[in-house]
């Protein structure tokens, strides 16, 4: 009897050192939505955060944006627009790398072009620039096998603001 207290306390010791290297799982979020260990939700985080159709959603969206500034001369808010496609094309590159090859051309040209383009505060100049801009959308798309999305100047005004 007294051997197997002895074991039953060695296993409780051996046990509850073990509990400390493990890892705790708690959950946290809003009502517990995000568990699991660290790095369960680090994966889920990543998940949440979308690959890059969520990146070209808002690229999409800045684009038209920016079309729109120029026609209404409106270049404080085209500089905005170009800034934040920049920032959102770092992001969405950084968590799916294996778009930068086919990207190369469209950051390291087509982005600093379009950025002295809007400095002239031109709109029969930037009207061509954005064709230019715009098909530099299309080729990368090409390149990734996406020609199915085809982007042309945008029609119609989407968002309420205007100058
Ligand atoms: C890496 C090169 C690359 C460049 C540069 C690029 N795209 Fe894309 N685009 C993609 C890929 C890849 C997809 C498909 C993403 C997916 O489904 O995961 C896509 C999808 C899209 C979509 C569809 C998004 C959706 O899921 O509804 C739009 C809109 C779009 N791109 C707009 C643009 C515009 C506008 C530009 C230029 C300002 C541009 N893209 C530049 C690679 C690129």
């Amino acid at each position: 009897m007294k051997k197997l207290m002895f074991t039953i306390g060695i296993a409780l010791a051996i046990g509850s050192c073990q509990s400390t290297t493990e890892e705790k799982s708690t959950a946290v979020g809003l009502d517990g939505w995000l568990e699991g260990t660290s790095e369960e939700k680090f994966e889920e985080v990543a998940h949440q955060l979308g690959g890059y159709s969520r990146t070209m959603v808002e690229v999409g969206y800045r684009y038209s944006e920016l079309y729109w500034a120029a026609m209404d001369e409106n270049w404080g808010y085209a500089d905005h627009q170009i800034e934040h496609i920049i920032e959102a094309m770092e992001d969405g590159l950084k968590r799916r790398p294996v778009r930068a090859a086919s990207a190369e051309d469209f950051m390291n040209e087509t982005l600093p072009y379009m950025e002295s383009l809007l400095e002239k505060e031109d709109k029969e100049e930037f009207l061509k620039g954005f064709q230019i801009f715009t098909s530099a959308c299309n080729a990368c798309h090409a390149k990734e096998g996406e020609s199915a999305i085809m982007i042309q100047l945008p029609l119609n005004r989407t968002s309420p603001v205007r100058f």
